[in-house]
């Protein structure tokens, strides 16, 4: 094929997969094939370096950095939204429309879009060419960013398709998703780097930077919003068709977005959305009420700082300031010492918060927190409450610094910290009271041993007692002792006992899991179970084996050696035994007999009973590829609450999809209980 050509192809290939991928959320094509052609695309740019456009999907990566940013002049201002804070100040918002009206409207249609958490970013389109990015600044004077848009995959660099007026400037909020940020903040913490406070700060933090290389690695997104200048051409009347054009033109655009008649239907649309907030995988802190039809929008203007026609219901704050008053060292299962602040009260993401993770001893250091300090405190979605940051002028001169304990807080043992890790550990084992209740409440939860009626509170209360010091001890209990301890009848006791007796009966992942090793989580468990078949074999298997089996590497082979290796360990699984706790083998299946072999599963959802990422290793322990995509080759797509296109495309291609329920109830034929 003549090279021009295959270039052509490749690019609209290319730039129709990312379409697909980036603005309908409908991934055609597996990762491999479209690196394939991208790489294919690059060689022949380099080795016809005539043939390479401005606007290939090659030339996103980044270029030479800035110096400093160039200022630009909006010639349309950017402005700001007016907020309102309850169901009320949406209903004044409504009166004050329909009276400025003169009764010509009975009742408004308004467009409702998320208020996403990012940063607002203006794009230039010229002949359909990208040619400038810019930040809104004041709204009148902003930073020319284009180098670092250029990187971010759903802008295009060029508009699809035709119609679009000659100069088109198209509005909207560059934002990092939450999975994103959240890497992001992992990495920097790794890393011993300065953490970003919230998703915000870092989409504002990665699109403003001067070398867009390090854009190019960030996961941003757009969402677009409406349009500034137009010149050349027209746009529909309404502000929903005017999105839906974008949306044809390249442009991505909010998936919730939607249309609604009178202010009732807009406290609807608010409310669900509101439940739905915290499984959205991108922050909001409101909702975007505009009034649909252009023309009323010109009749109703301006104010000074914001559009008449437009209101941001705003969501309860994520982010609240309280103090600090104490901090708590935890120690967990495996010795790990947490860090807990003790706060004053206050409400925020929902609920009231009183406790907030300080995750170790660096983070302590990079917050520069003192005891008396004014925090900023973030609860937002499931995430455990954060101490995000300090607020500094708030100082009290008395504030002192916190210092890490060098002993136990618990049993006085020494505390290490294991090379490369940022955790002090307590090296205490299983004579540290704190471990042997975290071991022992680990050991009798309902995905372990599931002894009922062993709760938390009883098991504090048999190891301060002395009665239990590992889980052995609790096949050993006698009546007469049980009965002993506050607050226990006969009753209770004895249904203790009966129930401790019940729990002899198990499964081998069970058992594994139940001993607490670390690392070894659930579906380890169940991959180990499954590849050794007995606990013998298992337990007699050295790094080299552990290794084959799907799901361990080195770190958990290491703890697993461990803890074979270890007398104490074995003594107490052989008193386990010895108490008459069992479990029937494995049978031995290769790798190719397990119940899903062959066969290519997407998840996809937000599941209830386990996380995503639980859902992929049971399927994975069962044999199955779990895939990104839906395709062709999808055999099964197992869908929660909240499925978007993933559902739609399996739908499409008839392709079998479980309900959290009945993909439960698939894994527990398969022996693997949630
Ligand atoms: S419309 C003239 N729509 O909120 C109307 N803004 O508080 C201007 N934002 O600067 C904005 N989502 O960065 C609009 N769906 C949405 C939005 C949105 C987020 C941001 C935007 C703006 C700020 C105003």
């Amino acid at each position: 094929m003549d090279t021009e050509l295959e270039v052509e192809n490749l690019r609209e290939q290319l730039d129709t997969w990312n379409y697909q991928y980036y603005v309908l959320d409908q991934p055609t094509v597996p990762d491999a094939e479209y690196d394939r052609c991208m790489r294919r695309l690059l060689q022949l740019e380099v080795s016809h370096p005539e043939l390479v456009r401005p606007d290939s999907p090659t030339q996103r990566v980044g270029a030479v950095p800035l110096t400093q940013f160039h200022q630009i002049s909006h010639e349309v201002p950017m402005l700001s939204l007016d907020n309102a804070f309850d169901a009320q100040d949406l209903r004044d918002f409504n009166r004050r429309l329909l009276e400025r009206l003169g009764g010509a409207v009975e009742q408004l249609e308004y467009a409702c879009e998320p208020k996403l958490d990012g940063i607002a970013v203006s794009l230039l389109y010229r002949d359909g060419q990208l040619q400038r990015g810019a930040t809104r600044g004041d709204g009148t004077t902003g930073e020319d960013i284009t180098l670092n848009v250029r990187t971010i995959p759903s802008i295009p660099l060029h508009l699809r398709g035709d119609g679009f007026p000659a100069l088109l400037e198209v509005r909207g909020e560059v934002y990092i998703p939450t999975a994103g940020f959240e890497q992001l903040n992992t990495r920097a913490r790794e890393q011993g780097d300065k953490t970003f406070v919230n998703p915000r700060n870092a989409a504002a933090g990665s699109l403003r930077q001067l070398d867009a290389r390090i854009t190019a690695q960030r996961s941003l997104e757009m969402c677009c919003y409406g349009v500034g200048l137009v010149n050349g051409g027209a746009l529909p009347d309404h502000h929903d068709r005017v999105l839906d054009r974008l949306q044809e033109w390249g442009l991505r655009i909010n998936a919730e977005s939607g249309v609604v008649c009178g202010i009732d239907a807009c406290d609807d649309y608010y409310e669900a959305l509101a439940v739905r907030r915290e499984s959205l995988p991108y922050d909001i802190d409101g909702i975007v009420f505009k009034v649909n039809d252009l023309a009323l929008q010109q009749r109703l203007g301006f104010g000074s700082r914001a559009p008449r026609w437009a209101i941001a219901r705003k969501f309860p704050a994520q982010e609240e300031m309280t103090r600090l008053l104490d901090v708590q060292f935890q120690v967990g299962r495996t010795g790990a010492i947490t860090p807990v602040a003790r706060l004053e009260p206050v409400f925020v993401g929902g609920v009231t918060v009183s406790n907030a993770t300080l995750h170790n001893s660096d983070e302590i250091e990079r917050l520069g927190v003192r005891f008396g300090d004014t925090v900023i405190v973030r609860r937002a979605g499931d995430v455990i409450p954060q101490v995000v940051s300090v607020v500094m002028e708030r100082r009290p001169p008395d504030a002192h610094p916190i210092s890490f304990p060098d002993r136990c807080p618990v049993c006085g043992s020494a505390v290490e910290r294991e090379a490369g890790e940022a955790t002090l550990r307590c090296m205490g084992g299983l004579v540290c009271a704190a471990q042997q209740k975290a071991a022992i409440k680990h050991f009798a939860s309902r995905r372990a041993l599931d002894i009922e009626g062993l709760g938390d509170k009883l098991v504090e209360q048999l190891v301060d007692e002395g009665l239990l010091e590992n889980v052995a001890d609790l096949y050993v209990l006698e009546r007469e002792r049980i009965l002993g301890l506050e607050r226990m009848g006969e009753k209770s006791a004895d249904n203790l006992l009966l129930a401790l007796e019940q729990s002899k009966r198990t499964t081998l992942p069970r058992f594994i899991f139940a001993l607490g090793i670390r690392e070894v989580g659930e579906a380890t468990a169940l991959s180990l179970a499954r590849y050794f078949g007995s606990w013998e074999t298992l337990s007699a298997a050295r790094e080299e084996q552990l290794l084959e089996v799907d799901d361990v590497g080195p770190v958990v082979a290491d703890h697993l050696v461990q803890f074979f290796d270890s007398p104490s360990s074995m003594g107490v699984v052989a008193a386990l035994r010895e108490a008459g706790v069992n479990w029937p083998d494995l049978e031995l299946l290769p790798v190719e007999d397990l119940p899903l072999s062959g066969q290519t599963w997407v998840v996809t959802g937000k599941l209830q009973a386990l996380g995503r990422n639980d859902a992929k290793r049971h399927l994975q322990a069962l044999g199955a590829k779990v895939a990104g995509s839906v395709s062709a080759r999808t055999n099964c797509v197992v869908a929660g609450p909240g499925a978007g296109s993933k559902l739609t495309r399996a739908d499409e291609l008839g392709v079998e999809v479980f309900d959290e329920q009945a993909f439960l109830a698939l894994l527990a034929d398969h022996g693997v209980t949630i």
